[in-house]
């Protein structure tokens, strides 16, 4: 799937995001080393501290569905370019790297910047 059809799910994922405290909504859609995708919102709590990232929700559903390694996630937000992920979804990204890493494509005007995991993440924690 090319990037741009990527970030397209993302938009759609971004209008399903639960954020009644924050209103501010994301959409993420991951692809995986078998070409699979999976589409993730962020969805809040009234016990603020519970709300879980549009990134880690993609990621969590492609764990759910026996994939294991991601090439490549697009990250959307209607409020702001550039949506880039926060610290610790980038770990999580980190730990189901493809062996080529992770491409992260965010939206810039019209256009995608393309950056990857290691870029935003040096020297990830491993254990
Ligand atoms: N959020 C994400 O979904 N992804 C990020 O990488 C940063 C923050 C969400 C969490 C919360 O629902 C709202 O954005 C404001 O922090």
């Amino acid at each position: 799937m090319d990037y741009k059809t990527l970030m397209e799910k993302a938009i759609e994922a971004s209008k399903n995001a639960y954020n009644r405290y924050s209103n501010f909504a994301v959409g993420a859609c991951v692809l995986t080393e078998n070409d699979k995708i999976y589409k993730g919102c962020n969805f809040e709590n009234a016990s603020f501290g519970l709300s879980i990232c549009a990134e880690r929700n993609a990621v969590g559903s492609a764990i759910a569905d026996g994939e294991r390694k991601i090439k490549a996630i697009a990250i959307y937000s209607p409020n702001t370019d550039n949506c880039y992920p926060c610290g610790a979804c980038r770990q999580v990204l980190h730990e189901f790297k493809s062996d080529n890493g992770i491409d992260v494509i965010l939206k810039q005007g019209e256009e995608l910047n393309i950056r990857t995991i290691d870029e935003l993440l040096p020297e990830g924690f491993n254990l």
